[in-house]
């Protein structure tokens, strides 16, 4: 891959699907493999592979599975398969709609093509999946491209969570732009949020940054208005699980924060995601379902209890931040800016 992108999230070798395990960085590299839908949904549940375009990617290589694990030949019973194939990988994660997305692309090749074999409509998957992640690369490339030109020389950038190369096919949203800007020759820093509780930005984001040689200055989330307020941060990019028509955005659960103290402090707050997390048949962020995760991370550190026993926990996964906040989305197909009920519906129709 060219440009700065040295760390690789998942890869199709040999009828497999390898996936750098998550949960294990940065301590430890290690790949897992998937030869079944069920360990690929298992992989997406238990968070081994996570970001919203990463999941989207990941369950069409499940779909590509599932089918290949069926070995009747009646078309019925093939269908009905698939069907539980899609059900199992869309019952991982609620909230971020790429995987819904990429799930419902895959199943309407199963669809469009029941006048072929079944050999041939597996082939036919395994093509749209490799698309599906060629697209991705792609359009992380051309929003880097765009948003990059939003970042001034001597800019200092915080982020939230892991919007990057490992929550994607390759290169990244919200670091895809922040990548972008270094590899124009722009003196970029970068401040990450760790990200309770499953600390994304310390485990994944400073990791992911340090392999880039990008510079990375980790704070805890509750830092970030301190920093602010004494100037040493220019600007915010976030990445996000699902845009609703009218610009909310669903991301990591404090993002939302970090967007009232950027508007509170001046400072410019961008979204940077692919067209294929936008739900435009959400008015706005009110129905964006959120997940709720185990109680275990917010009452354990890496296995580790930090908390009372019993003690009553709460552990939303995101947050809505509502378009006020946001200054720009930049997406694959260019920026866009308040009002954003016309500007994502134009975006979306632009070929
Ligand atoms: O729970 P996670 O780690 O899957 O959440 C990831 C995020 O919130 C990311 O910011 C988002 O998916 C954008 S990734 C390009």
């Amino acid at each position: 891959m060219d440009g700065r992108n040295s760390v690789y999230t998942l890869k199709w070798q040999d009828d497999r699907l390898y996936l750098l395990d998550q949960t294990k960085l940065p301590i430890e590299h290690v790949d897992i493999e998937c030869n079944t839908y069920e360990e690929v949904a298992d992989a997406i549940r238990y968070m081994k592979v996570r970001g919203a375009p990463a999941i989207g990617v990941t369950a069409a290589y499940g779909i590509v599975l599932g089918a290949m694990e069926y070995m009747g030949d009646s078309d019925e019973a093939f269908l009905t398969h698939m069907d539980r194939v899609s059900r199992v990988l869309a019952d991982t994660r609620p909230t971020a709609v790429n995987l819904f997305w990429a799930i419902e692309r895959m199943m309407l090749v199963v669809h469009d093509n029941r006048d072929k074999s079944l050999d041939e409509v597996k082939n036919l998957l395994l093509d749209e999946a490799h698309k599906i992640m060629e697209e991705d690369i792609e359009s992380n490339k051309n929003m880097g491209k765009f948003g990059q030109e939003l970042l001034k020389d001597g800019d200092v950038i915080l982020t939230h969570c892991n919007a990057g190369a490992l929550a994607t096919a390759g290169y990244g949203t919200a670091l895809g732009v922040i990548r972008a800007a270094v590899d124009a020759g722009k003196d970029i820093k970068v401040y990450a949020d760790e990200t309770r509780p499953y600390l994304q930005g310390a485990r994944l984001t400073a990791w992911e940054l340090m392999e880039d040689d990008i510079p990375v200055t980790l704070i805890t989330d509750n830092m970030a208005g301190y920093f602010m307020q004494k100037g040493a941060i220019t600007g915010v990019i976030v990445g996000a699980d699902r845009i609703a028509a009218n610009g909310d955005v669903a991301n990591k659960i404090g993002t939302y924060s970090v967007a009232v103290l950027a508007n509170e402090n001046k400072i410019p707050f961008y979204v940077a995601a692919p067209t294929s997390t936008f739900d435009l048949t959400l008015e706005s962020g009110d129905r964006i379902p959120i997940e709720e995760r185990d109680q275990k991370e917010v009452t354990h550190i890496q296995g580790r209890r930090i908390a009372p026993y019993n003690v009553k926990v709460k552990n939303p996964a995101f947050d809505i931040t509502p378009n006020r906040y946001v200054r720009a989305i930049i997406t694959e197909k260019g920026v866009a800016y308040p009002p954003y009920d016309e500007s994502l519906a134009k975006l979306l129709a632009k070929n």
